[in-house]
């Protein structure tokens, strides 16, 4: 069970296990895919390094990247120099089975051979002799999944990895067939107050098998961030625009789902992001969330959150604007 956490934004912030790892991590982790700047606008080397280092200083420990963060896997190269002198006190996830095609299109390829190339590679990036928690980014369609697992079962054995997670499984069937051949420590599916479909059946298969859940998404792509005005005209190379969220009606409905939930954050003079962060990992059976950052001030804004507990008041007002909110029209991504 999580210890838990404080309502004193600068208390040391408190430490969650992965699965029956024994890696105990921070419940908000530094999400590493805006800094690759494939998607994110205006991303420089100087802001990402210097957001790296805050989220350490802010005492965040958990940092999440992939082989395919970054055309030339800058993401994990940015962490490996950002933060090489403070290894030993991070803990540190990567993926692999996603690259990026020669028309920059996403690839699937979980063969062994390529999961352990990609490995071997990401360990050089990242200037480490072993990635502490390390995940089959997405099935591929291609591979048996017996034969993906099997390849980061034997990186596991080996010690180049502590533990093995997994993302974007559709389907309870993947994680018993993976989890038959490598035990399977965490799983990371979207999730926020508006993205809630895991709870049905993902969720408790996770609850049920000790594995730890650790979404990505909970700002909603900056969306729960509640910065982006409704009157926002997204930038051309803005990823967001092709997300049905930020468009139309859906786009109205979100603003005023913002505006439902801003007013209890402020009476706490608290912000709506560190709102949005703190509902995540309160969430039962929830580990950490992945927040994504590419300026210091915002991974800042977001450690904050995991020092405060919401109180029955203020989550069952939340639930209230959630029913209000409606379903939220969701399709998966890969990132
Ligand atoms: N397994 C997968 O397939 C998968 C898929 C997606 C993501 N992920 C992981 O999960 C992480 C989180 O996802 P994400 O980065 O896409 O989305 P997110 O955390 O929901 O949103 C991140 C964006 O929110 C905005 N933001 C963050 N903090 C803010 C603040 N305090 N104030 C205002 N805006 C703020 C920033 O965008 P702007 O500054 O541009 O507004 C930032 O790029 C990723 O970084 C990655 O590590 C994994």
């Amino acid at each position: 069970m999580p210890a838990s956490p404080t309502t004193d934004p600068h208390a040391a912030p408190p430490l969650r296990e992965i699965g029956r790892t024994g890696i105990r991590v921070t419940p908000v982790a530094m999400g590493c895919w805006p800094i690759a700047g494939v998607t994110s606008i205006n991303v420089t080397e100087e802001h990402s390094l210097a957001t790296l280092e805050a989220a350490a200083d802010a005492g965040i420990n958990f940092f999440d990247t992939a082989y395919i963060y970054g055309y030339e896997g800058e993401s994990e190269r940015l962490i490996g120099r950002a933060l090489g002198h403070r290894r030993g006190e991070l803990v540190i996830a990567s993926k692999c089975g996603l690259h990026w095609g020669p028309d920059r299109t996403q690839v699937r390829d979980a063969r062994p051979e390529t999961i352990r190339r990609e490995c071997e590679e990401s360990l050089r990036r990242l200037q480490t002799d072993v990635i502490d928690l390390y995940y089959l980014h997405a099935p591929d369609p291609a591979t048996p999944l017996a034969e993906s697992a099997a390849a980061l079962r034997q990186l596991l054995d080996e010690g180049k990895v502590r533990a093995v997670g997994v993302s974007n499984f559709s389907r309870i069937e993947q994680y018993e067939e993976f989890n038959a051949v490598c035990p399977i420590s965490a799983d990371q599916p979207h999730y926020n107050m508006l993205q809630r479909e895991i709870e049905a059946d993902r969720l408790p298969w996770c609850r049920a098998h000790n594995v730890s859940v650790i979404p990505y998404w909970p700002l909603m792509k900056g969306l729960l961030a509640g910065r982006i005005t409704r009157d926002h005209t997204f930038d051309p190379r803005d990823g967001r625009r092709k997300y049905p969220i930020f468009m139309g009606q859906e786009w109205e409905r979100n603003q005023d789902f913002l505006d439902r939930i801003r007013p209890i954050a402020e009476r706490q003079g608290r912000t709506v992001a560190q709102l949005a962060v703190a509902w995540v990992v309160q969430q039962p059976g929830i580990t950490a969330a992945l927040c994504g950052a590419k300026r210091p001030e915002q991974i800042r804004e977001t450690a904050e959150a995991m020092n405060w507990e919401l109180t029955d008041a203020d989550l069952a007002e939340i639930r209230d604007a959630i029913r209000l909110r409606g379903e939220v029209a969701s399709r998966p991504a890969v990132q």
